[in-house]
Protein backbone atom coordinates (compact mmCIF):
# COMPACT_ATOMS: atom_id res chain seq x y z
CA UNK A 1 0.00 0.00 0.00
CA UNK A 2 1.64 3.89 -1.12
CA UNK A 3 2.51 5.38 2.30
CA UNK A 4 0.24 8.11 1.62
CA UNK A 5 -3.06 5.97 1.84
CA UNK A 6 -2.03 4.58 4.83
CA UNK A 7 -1.75 8.12 6.31
CA UNK A 8 -4.70 9.16 5.01
CA UNK A 9 -6.35 5.95 6.45
CA UNK A 10 -4.84 5.71 10.01
CA UNK A 11 -6.03 9.85 9.94
CA UNK A 12 -9.69 8.82 8.74
CA UNK A 13 -10.10 6.48 11.57
CA UNK A 14 -8.54 8.04 14.35
CA UNK A 15 -11.05 10.78 13.72
CA UNK A 16 -13.93 8.74 13.69
CA UNK A 17 -12.91 6.94 16.92
CA UNK A 18 -12.64 10.65 18.48
CA UNK A 19 -16.13 11.74 17.16
CA UNK A 20 -17.91 8.22 18.26
CA UNK A 21 -17.26 9.03 21.97
CA UNK A 22 -20.01 11.25 23.39
CA UNK A 23 -18.24 12.01 26.66
CA UNK A 24 -15.42 13.88 24.06
CA UNK A 25 -18.23 15.27 22.41
CA UNK A 26 -20.33 16.94 25.01
CA UNK A 27 -17.36 18.32 26.89
CA UNK A 28 -16.28 20.41 23.46
CA UNK A 29 -19.67 21.68 23.33
CA UNK A 30 -19.39 22.70 26.90
CA UNK A 31 -15.87 24.66 26.54
CA UNK A 32 -18.12 26.17 23.61
CA UNK A 33 -20.31 27.37 26.08
CA UNK A 34 -17.88 28.80 28.44
CA UNK A 35 -16.03 30.53 25.73
CA UNK A 36 -19.34 32.15 24.78
CA UNK A 37 -20.69 32.67 27.99
CA UNK A 38 -16.85 34.51 29.06
CA UNK A 39 -17.19 37.05 26.33
CA UNK A 40 -20.66 38.12 26.98
CA UNK A 41 -19.71 38.30 30.63
CA UNK A 42 -17.34 40.78 30.11
CA UNK A 43 -19.94 43.03 28.36
CA UNK A 44 -22.28 42.19 31.06
CA UNK A 45 -19.65 43.53 34.30
CA UNK A 46 -18.51 46.66 32.15
CA UNK A 47 -15.11 44.98 31.34
CA UNK A 48 -15.42 45.02 27.67
CA UNK A 49 -17.42 47.89 25.73
CA UNK A 50 -21.46 47.14 24.12
CA UNK A 51 -21.80 46.48 20.74
CA UNK A 52 -25.48 45.45 20.02
CA UNK A 53 -24.61 43.63 16.96
CA UNK A 54 -21.45 41.50 18.50
CA UNK A 55 -23.31 40.67 21.35
CA UNK A 56 -26.78 39.76 19.18
CA UNK A 57 -24.12 37.10 17.37
CA UNK A 58 -22.92 35.80 20.93
CA UNK A 59 -26.45 35.39 22.31
CA UNK A 60 -27.93 33.90 19.00
CA UNK A 61 -24.44 31.17 19.11
CA UNK A 62 -24.91 30.33 22.44
CA UNK A 63 -28.98 29.93 22.25
CA UNK A 64 -27.97 27.11 18.96
CA UNK A 65 -25.09 25.82 21.23
CA UNK A 66 -27.68 24.94 23.48
CA UNK A 67 -30.13 22.85 21.37
CA UNK A 68 -26.67 20.78 21.21
CA UNK A 69 -25.34 18.31 23.43
CA UNK A 70 -28.13 16.78 24.81
CA UNK A 71 -27.68 13.87 21.99
CA UNK A 72 -24.29 12.87 23.82
CA UNK A 73 -25.51 10.94 26.80
CA UNK A 74 -26.66 8.38 25.67
CA UNK A 75 -26.81 5.34 28.34
CA UNK A 76 -23.50 4.00 29.47
CA UNK A 77 -21.88 7.24 28.94
CA UNK A 78 -21.42 7.70 32.68
CA UNK A 79 -17.80 5.91 32.35
CA UNK A 80 -14.43 7.10 31.91
CA UNK A 81 -13.57 10.97 31.95
CA UNK A 82 -16.50 11.97 32.86
CA UNK A 83 -18.14 14.43 35.75
CA UNK A 84 -21.50 13.78 34.68
CA UNK A 85 -23.57 12.18 37.90
CA UNK A 86 -25.59 8.56 36.94
CA UNK A 87 -28.47 10.67 38.08
CA UNK A 88 -28.76 11.81 34.45
CA UNK A 89 -29.92 8.31 33.27
CA UNK A 90 -31.74 7.71 36.74
CA UNK A 91 -33.83 10.56 36.85
CA UNK A 92 -34.49 11.53 33.23
CA UNK A 93 -37.12 13.39 33.54
CA UNK A 94 -35.40 15.67 36.03
CA UNK A 95 -32.96 16.42 33.37
CA UNK A 96 -34.88 17.16 30.69
CA UNK A 97 -36.32 19.60 32.95
CA UNK A 98 -33.32 21.56 33.60
CA UNK A 99 -32.28 21.66 30.03
CA UNK A 100 -35.81 22.71 29.00
CA UNK A 101 -35.46 25.58 31.25
CA UNK A 102 -32.11 26.33 30.14
CA UNK A 103 -32.91 26.38 26.16
CA UNK A 104 -35.64 28.75 27.09
CA UNK A 105 -33.99 31.11 28.79
CA UNK A 106 -31.23 30.95 26.21
CA UNK A 107 -33.66 31.35 23.59
CA UNK A 108 -35.10 34.66 25.65
CA UNK A 109 -31.70 36.27 25.96
CA UNK A 110 -31.44 35.77 21.81
CA UNK A 111 -34.87 37.90 22.13
CA UNK A 112 -33.35 40.60 24.35
CA UNK A 113 -30.12 41.31 22.88
CA UNK A 114 -31.70 41.76 19.45
CA UNK A 115 -33.84 43.76 21.16
CA UNK A 116 -30.88 46.02 22.41
CA UNK A 117 -31.60 47.38 25.61
CA UNK A 118 -28.42 46.51 28.10
CA UNK A 119 -30.21 46.16 31.43
CA UNK A 120 -32.79 43.56 30.09
CA UNK A 121 -29.58 41.56 28.65
CA UNK A 122 -27.73 42.10 32.28
CA UNK A 123 -31.04 40.46 33.91
CA UNK A 124 -31.56 37.94 31.17
CA UNK A 125 -27.66 36.68 31.03
CA UNK A 126 -28.25 36.24 34.96
CA UNK A 127 -31.26 33.97 34.27
CA UNK A 128 -29.37 31.75 32.07
CA UNK A 129 -26.19 31.56 34.05
CA UNK A 130 -28.91 30.35 37.17
CA UNK A 131 -30.25 27.55 34.80
CA UNK A 132 -26.41 26.54 34.07
CA UNK A 133 -25.62 26.47 37.85
CA UNK A 134 -28.93 24.63 38.89
CA UNK A 135 -28.24 21.71 36.37
CA UNK A 136 -24.58 21.40 37.24
CA UNK A 137 -25.54 21.25 41.44
CA UNK A 138 -28.08 18.11 40.53
CA UNK A 139 -26.30 16.81 37.61
CA UNK A 140 -22.07 17.69 37.23
CA UNK A 141 -19.85 16.18 39.47
CA UNK A 142 -17.90 18.86 41.64
C1 LIG B 1 -29.02 20.40 31.71
C2 LIG B 1 -27.71 20.32 32.32
C3 LIG B 1 -26.63 21.33 32.04
C4 LIG B 1 -26.76 22.65 31.68
C5 LIG B 1 -28.01 23.45 31.46
C6 LIG B 1 -25.42 23.16 31.55
N1 LIG B 1 -24.50 22.19 31.82
FE1 LIG B 1 -22.49 22.40 31.83
N2 LIG B 1 -22.29 20.41 32.18
C7 LIG B 1 -23.31 19.52 32.44
C8 LIG B 1 -22.78 18.19 32.66
C9 LIG B 1 -23.57 16.95 32.97
C10 LIG B 1 -21.38 18.29 32.53
C11 LIG B 1 -20.35 17.16 32.69
C12 LIG B 1 -20.04 16.55 31.31
C13 LIG B 1 -19.06 15.40 31.39
O1 LIG B 1 -18.02 15.53 32.08
O2 LIG B 1 -19.34 14.35 30.78
C14 LIG B 1 -21.11 19.71 32.23
C15 LIG B 1 -19.83 20.22 32.04
C16 LIG B 1 -19.55 21.55 31.81
C17 LIG B 1 -18.21 22.10 31.64
C18 LIG B 1 -16.91 21.30 31.72
C19 LIG B 1 -16.56 20.73 30.35
C20 LIG B 1 -15.24 19.94 30.37
O3 LIG B 1 -14.34 20.32 29.62
O4 LIG B 1 -15.12 18.98 31.13
C21 LIG B 1 -18.36 23.45 31.46
C22 LIG B 1 -17.25 24.47 31.28
C23 LIG B 1 -19.78 23.75 31.48
N3 LIG B 1 -20.47 22.57 31.69
C24 LIG B 1 -20.32 24.99 31.33
C25 LIG B 1 -21.68 25.26 31.24
C26 LIG B 1 -22.24 26.58 31.01
C27 LIG B 1 -21.44 27.86 30.89
C28 LIG B 1 -23.58 26.42 30.97
C29 LIG B 1 -24.64 27.45 30.74
C30 LIG B 1 -24.43 28.45 29.71
C31 LIG B 1 -23.86 25.01 31.17
N4 LIG B 1 -22.69 24.35 31.34
C32 LIG B 1 -25.13 24.47 31.21
C33 LIG B 1 -24.64 19.82 32.48
C34 LIG B 1 -25.21 21.04 32.13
Amino acid sequence: MKKWLLLALTALFASQAFAADPVTQRKEVFKQYKQTVGQMGKTVKGQAPYNKDEFAKLAAHLDMLAQQPWQYFPAGSDKGKTDAKPEIWSKPAEFQKDIDNYKAETAKLKQVANDGDLNAIKAQFNAVQKTCKACHDSFRQD
